[in-house]
C-alpha cells in the first residue's frame, strides 16, 4: 500500500521552551536544531521571533545554519510579530511562518476581547502579511479543541483563501479525547472548501495524558502533520512526544496509512541532548527513551527474550539509538580527535583559544573518568560556552566536610564580578551547606524550587548533572552543573541559575 508522508513538525525549541525554567541559550538551541536536522525532522519550529531580541537571534541563527529541514517561526496574528518572524527566517533554505489567533468563545471574549468577525478579519490579514515573506504559511486556531466547529470551518475557509498552506487544529489545553478529536478533524476535512489543497496538522497538549493518542487518532482521520516535541516537553504537562508518534507509526505500519522520514537511530541521542540542555530528566519508564524502556526485569521475560527477542519486544533498542553513545575519547586522545568528535556532534568551536581551553578541561575530566562519552562532551562544552561576562559569580574552590554525628560544612570561594570572596557554612547535608555558603556571599533572596541530580552516563565514575531551579521576583531560572563530584556539580548549578537571574539588565543584589 502506498503511504502518505507524515510531516514531523518539532516544536521543542518553541513550545518545549515554554516548560517552566527550560529556557535555552542560542547555542543550546543551535545544537538541538542540528540534532533535529540529523534526525531528518521535516519542520523545526525554532522559536517565537517577536518575543525578544534573544529569540529573534536564535531563530535567525537556526535559519542560517539548517539546510535540510524547514525552519519556522511562530507569530501572533499581528503585523509586528509577522514581520519579525519574516525577517528571522529570511536566511533559511526553506522558511515557514506559523501565525495563530484564538478561536474558542472563551478566548475570543475574555482574552482577545474581539468579536468572531474581527478574529476572522485579523487572521486573514495575518496570512496576507506572512505571504509577503514566504509561500509556506501555517495558520493555527488556538484553543481549536474548545472552539465551535462552524466557526472553525468559517475561519479555515477564509485563511486558505488568503494563502495558508497548513491548517493546524491545536488542542491547546489538552481537553480533547481521541474519538472526538478525530471526529473534529474528519469533519473539518469534509466541510472546509479546498481542504484537499492544504495539509491538516495537529498540536496536542498532554493535560489528560492523551496528547499522543489524540494525535494518532487525528492521523487516522486524515491529519498529515503532527506537531510534537522531544521527550514530550512543553507548556504545562507538555506536548505529544515525537519519539512515541514516530515509533507508533513505524511499529504499527500495518495500521497507519502514513510514514515519516525520521532517522529513528537519532532519537535517543536527541532525547539525551534535550534532557541535558533543559535539565528535565527523562523518567526511567518513559516509552522509547526511558532508561528502562528496553530492560526486562522478570525472569520469564528475560528467558523469553533470550530464546526469541520478539516474544516480549516490539521494537529493537538499536533502532531508536540505544547503544549509539559510543565510547568516543579517553585520556590518550589527542586534540585532533577531540576537535573531530565535537564537529561530528555539531558543536562549533569559535577560536583556537576556545579549543585549547576546552581541550584542557577535557584532559582534566579524562583524568577523573577514563571513558568519555558524547554526553560528557555536551556537558563540558556547555560549561565552556559560558562567556566571562555571563559568569558574574564563578566557583573558584570548594571544600566539604561531612562525618557521622557532625554537622556537614562547606567552604566556598567565589569570584563576584571579578573579586574573590570566601566563606564557610553548615547545613543539613553538604549540598545544603554549599548553597548556604553561596547565599551568605550573594544574598540573592532566591527561592529554591527544584533540585535534581542525574548521572550523565553509567558507572560510579559518571559525572553527576545537577539541575537547580531558582525563583526571584516572579522570574524562574534553571541552572545546570556537571562534575564527577556531585556537590561541586550542585554548587556550579546553583551559580549557573544565579548568573542567569543576574544577567539581562537584572541585578540580584545591589551590593554584589
Ligand atoms: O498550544 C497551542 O495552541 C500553541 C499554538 C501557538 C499552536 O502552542
Ligand atoms: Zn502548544
Amino acid at each position: 500500500m502506498k503511504k502518505d508522508p507524515l510531516i514531523i513538525f518539532d516544536t521543542t525549541l518553541r513550545d518545549g521552551e515554554q516548560s517552566p525554567g527550560a529556557s535555552m541559550s542560542r547555542d543550546d538551541k543551535l545544537r538541538i536544531a542540528r540534532q533535529l536536522e540529523r534526525m531528518r525532522v521535516d519542520v523545526i519550529e525554532a522559536g517565537f521571533a517577536a518575543a525578544s531580541n534573544g529569540d529573534f537571534d536564535s531563530v535567525r541563527s537556526i535559519a542560517e545554519a539548517i539546510r535540510e529541514s524547514t525552519v519556522c517561526s511562530l507569530a501572533r496574528a499581528n503585523e509586528n510579530d509577522i514581520r519579525r518572524a519574516g525577517e528571522a527566517i529570511r536566511p533559511a533554505a526553506r522558511g515557514r511562518i506559523h501565525t495563530f489567533i484564538a478561536t474558542s468563545p472563551i478566548h475570543m471574549e475574555k482574552k482577545l476581547r474581539m468579536t468572531p468577525d474581527e478574529v476572522v478579519a485579523q487572521a486573514v490579514k495575518a496570512v496576507g502579511w506572512a505571504r509577503e515573506y514566504t509561500d509556506d504559511v501555517e495558520f493555527s486556531a488556538e484553543d481549536a479543541g474548545r472552539s465551535e466547529i462552524d466557526f472553525l470551518c468559517r475561519i479555515f475557509e477564509e485563511v486558505i483563501r488568503a494563502g495558508a498552506r497548513t491548517i493546524n487544529v491545536p488542542d491547546t489545553v489538552g481537553y480533547n479525547v481521541p474519538e472526538q478529536y478525530a471526529a473534529t478533524i474528519r469533519t473539518l476535512i469534509e466541510r472546509v472548501p479546498n481542504s484537499d489543497q492544504v495539509i491538516w496538522s495537529v498540536h496536542c497538549h498532554n493535560d489528560l495524558g492523551l496528547a499522543v493518542s489524540n494525535s494518532l487518532a487525528a492521523v487516522m482521520a486524515g491529519a498529515r502533520q503532527v506537531e510534537c516535541t522531544i521527550n514530550g516537553l512543553g507548556e504545562r504537562a507538555g506536548n505529544a512526544s515525537l519519539e512515541e508518534i514516530v515509533m507508533a507509526v513505524r511499529t504499527r505500519a500495518d495500521v497507519f496509512p502514513v510514514e515519516t522520514r525520521i532517522d529513528t537511530t537519532q532519537i535517543v541521542p536527541a532525547s539525551k541532548l534535550v534532557s541535558q540542555v533543559t535539565g528535565y530528566p527523562v523518567q526511567p519508564n518513559k516509552a522509547i527513551v526511558g532508561a528502562n524502556a528496553f530492560a526486562h526485569e522478570s525472569g520469564i521475560h528475560q528467558d523469553g527474550v533470550l530464546k526469541h527477542r520478539e516474544t516480549y519486544e516490539i521494537m529493537r533498542a538499536e533502532d531508536v539509538g540505544w547503544g549509539a553513545n559510543k565510547l568516543v575519547l579517553g585520556k590518550h586522545s589527542g586534540r585532533n580527535a577531540f576537535r573531530a568528535r565535537l564537529q561530528e556532534l555539531g558543536i562549533t568551536i569559535g577560536s583556537e583559544e576556545q579549543l585549547n581551553n576546552a581541550f584542557a578541561r577535557f584532559k582534566e575530566l579524562a583524568d577523573k573518568k577514563h571513558e568519555i562519552f558524547d554526553e560528557d562532551l555536551h556537558a563540558l562544552m556547555r560549561d565552556e560556552s559560558v562567556t566571562p561576562e555571563a559568569e558574574h559569580f564563578r566557583l573558584i574552590a570548594s571544600r566539604f566536610h561531612s562525618e557521622t554525628g557532625e554537622k556537614p560544612q562547606a567552604e566556598i570561594t567565589l569570584t563576584v564580578g571579578g573579586s574573590e570572596q570566601s566563606t564557610c557554612a553548615e547545613g543539613s547535608g553538604p549540598v545544603d551547606a554549599a548553597f548556604k555558603a553561596i547565599e551568605s556571599i550573594v544574598d540573592s533572596g532566591c527561592e529554591l524550587l527544584l533540585y535534581s541530580v542525574n548521572a550523565i552516563t553509567t558507572g560510579t565514575d559518571a559525572q553527576g548533572e545537577v539541575t537547580v531551579r531558582l525563583a526571584r521576583q516572579g522570574r524562574v531560572m534553571d541552572g545546570q552543573g556537571a562534575d564527577t563530584d556531585i556537590i561541586v556539580a550542585s554548587a556550579k548549578a546553583y551559580l549557573n541559575a544565579l548568573n542567569k537571574l543576574h544577567g539581562g539588565g537584572h541585578k540580584l543584589n545591589p551590593q554584589v
